[in-house]
């Protein structure tokens, strides 16, 4: 089903998931293609940012933000077409970052979004390398990571939107890049595409002995997207003053309930303290949103020249969005997840 110039196909949240999210928690609620008034203009998606965030806000818990309500529109950074502009700070044909979430077309009286001009080479980089996971690798791994040259800095989800970035800065930094990714096709790609020293595929039955062979000096930096059995495995080897930013952890997203089994905590926080660790989490536009300037001016440049190569995984369709959603939180995207909802 194509985007029409009549209606705006609209997917709501439909049901809260219980675990990991199905197809039935999300509905096609198609309305009439809404018309601008004086002081707004009519966006319309070209392409839509699918993150795992996402998952949190279809949760009706207390958390950074709040949940999306039921019936409401799915959430999600787009960039937009204007169709039609009543506000004279915008022209009709600009490309624009929004939040219009999981949709056709959305009004905005233009507070929040952001001019990208009227010519744009690659419009879905703004979602990915040069867009909010593009800037959360390079705040969370620098500004909290503090790579030095020779650490070894080691990444999970190595070849998602954010991963791949991290360990293209680190060894941009002189750093030694261990990822650790799911399946062979991915680890390959992080080591061929992405130039990272080494990856492991966290599948593998003896991962974590993978890991501590490949990482016989330690780890100096451990970027946190992940949690489960890959924070066990580097857990060990992390060394004296190591940073974890943590910027995620995907493999519990779904869970409902604490994992069973002994209490762990104890020998965390013992590792913490005799290691001297510093860990600390952050959200990347509550703690670093005035600095998005000074991350475009370093990494334009970057993604230009070749220096930070990007993965992309591009779904066909709005419609074909909750499926999309619901295999990233399975591991099945091969680098960032978009989805084209119209033409350029
Ligand atoms: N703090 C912030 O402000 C902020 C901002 C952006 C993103 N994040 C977080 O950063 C992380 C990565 O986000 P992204 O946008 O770059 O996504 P992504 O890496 O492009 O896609 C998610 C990847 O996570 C891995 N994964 C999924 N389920 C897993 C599981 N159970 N165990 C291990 N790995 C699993 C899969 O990779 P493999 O197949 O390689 O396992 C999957 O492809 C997420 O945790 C996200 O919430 C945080």
């Amino acid at each position: 089903m194509k985007q029409s110039a009549e209606k705006n196909r609209r997917i709501v949240l439909n049901s809260r998931p219980d675990g990991a999210p199905t197809s039935d928690n999300f509905r096609l609620d198609p309305k009439d293609r809404p018309e601008p008034a004086a002081g707004e203009v009519l966006l319309r998606t070209v392409y839509l940012s699918l993150d795992p965030y996402m998952r949190g806000r279809m949760n009706d818990t207390a958390s950074y933000a709040p949940p999306v309500e039921i019936g409401e529109v799915m959430v999600g950074t787009t960039v937009c077409r204007i169709e039609e502009s009543m506000n004279p700070d915008f022209v009709s044909g600009d490309w624009v970052l929004a939040n219009s979430g999981w949709q056709d077309y959305a009004l905005s009286d233009g507070q929040g979004l952001m001019s990208l001009g009227q010519e744009l080479e690659r419009p879905s980089r703004s979602l990915g390398v040069l867009g909010m996971p593009g800037f959360t690798a390079y705040m969370g791994l620098l500004d909290i990571g503090q790579p030095k040259s020779g650490e070894t800095v080691a990444v999970a989800a190595a070849t998602g939107a954010v991963g791949s970035v991290v360990g293209q800065i680190a060894k941009l930094k002189g750093c030694r890049v261990v990822g650790v990714a799911g399946g062979s096709k991915k680890c390959k790609a992080a080591v061929e595409t992405l130039g990272f020293d080494v990856c492991l595929d966290h599948y593998a039955t003896d991962f974590s002995q993978q890991l501590a062979d490949e990482c016989q000096e330690g780890i100096d930096v451990y970027f946190e997207s992940v949690g489960g059995k890959v924070f066990e495995a580097v857990l060990p080897l992390l060394n004296v003053k190591a940073r974890i930013p943590i910027c995620g952890l995907i493999a519990h997203y779904n869970d409902t309930s604490l994992p069973e089994g002994p209490d762990r905590s104890p020998l965390l926080i013992q590792t913490f303290l005799v290691r001297r660790i510093k860990a600390q989490g952050f959200i990347i536009f509550d703690d670093y949103g005035s600095r998005y300037g000074e991350f475009l001016e370093e990494m334009t440049p970057w993604v230009a020249d070749g220096k930070v190569k990007f993965l992309e995984d591009v779904v066909e369709g709005l419609e074909n969005a909750p499926n999309a959603f619901i295999g990233l939180l399975e591991g099945e995207n091969f680098g960032k997840l978009v989805v084209r909802v119209g033409e350029e």
